[in-house]
């Protein structure tokens, strides 16, 4: 699903060249659940970035189920987005004049979904969060975790293929990451593919498999 073949990504700062991606190998298969560690600067959010068409590489080739999306223009990429990936970040990133509903809606009105297929999308994906009932909240009376599962169950709503974190659990208590980490199990056990960036040793074992990034370089570490 995934292939990164000599991916490099190179920021210019001054006279010095900062290699944030450094050729760059990796191979993530449908249905696996992936985790990529690296401690700070190490190249994490440049990596997620690539992986979720937010950002084209200098040199090398992304594949995304087979397609090459260096030749895609920035129009094609953002509906790529929308229809196969499911971003969630550290900061959650909802809207915060908006509900929990209205927040897991937006991005279906994008997708120009009906309006009645709409609020059965969001109602199930509140359900698999086990937010039923806190649909009329705004973020601010909601708790971290639960700000994290409204954000979860907005990229559930779009039904991607692919589920991309960002440091999911890096705002919570650990009590509160093990919730959303059990939440990216079971979408995991639903046959779903998913990646998860993280700084936390703790976090990354409990994926399937480890890949270790440090300076912008790829290492796979057998476990
Ligand atoms: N927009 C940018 N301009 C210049 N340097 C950047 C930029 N974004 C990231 N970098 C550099 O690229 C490297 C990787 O950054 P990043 O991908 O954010 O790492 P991580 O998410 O693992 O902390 C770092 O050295 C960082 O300073
Ligand atoms: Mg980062």
């Amino acid at each position: 699903m995934i292939v990164l073949n000599d991916v490099s990504k190179v920021y210019h700062i001054g006279e010095s060249e900062v290699y944030a991606l450094d050729h760059a190998n990796m191979r993530i298969r449908e249905g696996e659940f992936v985790s990529i560690i690296g401690p700070s600067g190490s190249g994490k959010s440049t990596m997620m970035n690539i992986i979720g068409c937010l950002d084209i590489a200098d040199s090398g080739q992304y594949l995304l189920d087979g397609q090459p999306i260096e030749e895609y223009t920035e129009t094609e990429l953002a509906k790529i987005r929308n229809r196969k990936i499911g971003f969630i970040f550290q900061t959650f990133n909802l809207i915060g004049n908006m509900t929990a509903a209205e927040n897991i809606e937006l991005p279906l009105i994008y997708q120009k979904i009906s309006r009645e297929e709409r609020k059965e999308q969001v109602a199930q994906a509140l359900e698999k969060v086990r937010l039923s009932g806190r649909g009329k909240h705004k973020p601010n009376e909601l708790s971290g975790g639960q700000q994290q599962r409204v954000a979860i169950a907005r990229a559930i709503a779009s039904r991607p293929s692919l589920f991309l974190a960002d440091e999911p659990t890096g705002n919570l208590d650990s009590a509160t990451g093990r919730e959303i980490m059990e939440l990216f199990h079971e979408l995991h056990t639903q046959g779903n593919t998913i990646v998860l960036i993280t700084h936390d040793n703790s976090i990354a074992r409990q994926a399937s498999r480890s890949i270790h990034i440090l300076d912008g370089k790829i290492r796979e570490v057998a476990r």
